[in-house]
């Protein structure tokens, strides 16, 4: 005995085929979307300022014969719902080494975090929690410094004729490799 035939309905096909191309376009759609929105939305995500540039001081602020000045950088921090106030990024050594050009190096010590002193009677810095010396371009200039490298250096721009600007960053401490933390 034969087997009643279904007739094929062309239309419908299609229509069922449009349907589920439809919810696996939109599911494909939702997931990024769903994940910027995310990260757009939730205030624990704030930027934190690291790997930006900033306007320090200007040129004419930092000494003539070469002596490093500390400046503490801030960064105003904004997200979907608050603008916070200027909050303490961290500091930096700039330095002139030319008419036009400066040095600019991380204020923290490599080996634990510890902030940097600039010794004038030494001629370089000194880390006041374990001693770690540097010579003033920020290499270690003492063997038995407990810092696994010397002071990271930091991108610097001159812009207009005057304005410092620094790329500020942060580095993993206790390694020897200069590692964006
Ligand atoms: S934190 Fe600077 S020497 Fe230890």
């Amino acid at each position: 005995m034969n087997e009643p035939r279904i007739p094929r309905d062309p239309a419908r096909r299609d229509f069922l085929r449009g349907a589920a191309a439809a919810v696996l376009g939109g599911a494909t759609l939702a997931m990024p979307v769903g994940a910027g929105l995310f990260v757009f939305l939730d205030p624990l995500r704030a930027p934190r300022g690291a790997g930006t540039w900033s306007r320090v001081t200007r040129l004419s602020a930092l000494p003539a014969d070469g002596m490093p000045r500390r400046f503490t950088l801030r960064a105003e921090r904004v997200n979907a719902w608050t603008r916070y106030s200027a909050t303490p990024l961290g500091a930096v050594y700039l330095r002139r080494t030319g008419e036009q050009s400066v040095q600019a190096l991380h204020a923290t010590c490599p080996h634990a975090g510890c902030l940097v002193d600039y010794a004038p009677a030494r001629g370089g810095f000194l880390c006041p929690c374990h001693n770690s010396t540097f010579a003033v371009d920020g290499a270690v200039n003492d063997p038995a410094s407990p810092s696994p490298r010397g002071l990271d250096a930091l991108e610097v721009e001159i812009r207009h004729g005057e304005e410092v600007w620094v790329r500020f960053q942060n580095f993993r401490v206790g390694v020897r490799e200069k590692v964006p933390a």
